[in-house]
């Protein structure tokens, strides 16, 4: 894959209703309100706990643009109708025989509305439209909500890989693999 054409720091995605945009400052409070929340504890096993709003600060201000500055990641907001609902990403863009990586979750107050899945779609799509032969993403073994929103996505279930994640209290797990192709 090669985004020498675009610039990664401004690139945004639109879906049917959804803006995939770079996060901006105002977007500290609702990323730090929607990781207080269990379950974003609970599956996003990297995520600082507790999460604190300087973690916020530096997520939003810091790791996401850095990543689309150096060209690794496109991390992105999503934004529907000026409201913040929750993040999305490509990560590991041109490292990777998987090819890149799909990440998601959704603030507490706005599930169930397909948003996981739209936005999803649509940066699978963008980076099949930009010559990856594929995009895969990992969930719990255990995450079904998680597996759901992969398949709403148009991915299909490659596998079961084992032990491959770790969690909070050093225990490790198993997590199933998608993957989509370009062509379908
Ligand atoms: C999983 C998550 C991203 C779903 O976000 P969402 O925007 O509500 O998902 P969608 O509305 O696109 O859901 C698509 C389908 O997934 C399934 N689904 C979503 N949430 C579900 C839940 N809590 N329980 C069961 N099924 C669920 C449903 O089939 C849903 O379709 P439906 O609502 O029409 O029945 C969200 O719950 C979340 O952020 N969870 C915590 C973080 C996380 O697990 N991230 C993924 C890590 S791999």
């Amino acid at each position: 894959m090669d985004f020498s054409g675009i610039d990664l720091t401004t690139e945004v995605v639109r879906t049917e209703r959804l803006l995939l945009r770079p996060y901006r400052p105002e977007d500290v409070d609702p990323v730090y309100r929607a990781c207080q929340h269990p379950d974003l504890q609970r599956w996003l096993t990297a995520l600082p706990s507790p999460y604190t709003r300087e973690a916020a600060a530096d997520f939003v201000t810091g790791i996401a643009p850095r990543g689309r500055a150096a060209g690794t990641d496109l991390g992105c907001a999503i934004d529907v109708d000026g409201e913040f609902v929750g993040s999305c990403g490509l990560h590991a863009l041109t490292t990777g025989r998987l090819g890149p990586e799909v990440g998601y979750w959704v603030a507490p107050w706005a599930r169930r509305q397909g948003y996981a899945s739209e936005a999803a779609g649509g940066l699978a799509q963008w980076a099949l439209d930009r010559g990856a032969a594929r995009v895969h993403l990992f969930t719990d073994v255990e995450n079904t909500a998680s597996q759901a929103v992969a398949r709403r996505a148009g991915f299909t279930q490659e596998g079961v890989v084992r032990s491959c994640l770790e969690y909070r209290d050093g225990g490790r797990g198993d997590a199933v693999l998608f993957g989509r192709l370009a062509g379908g």
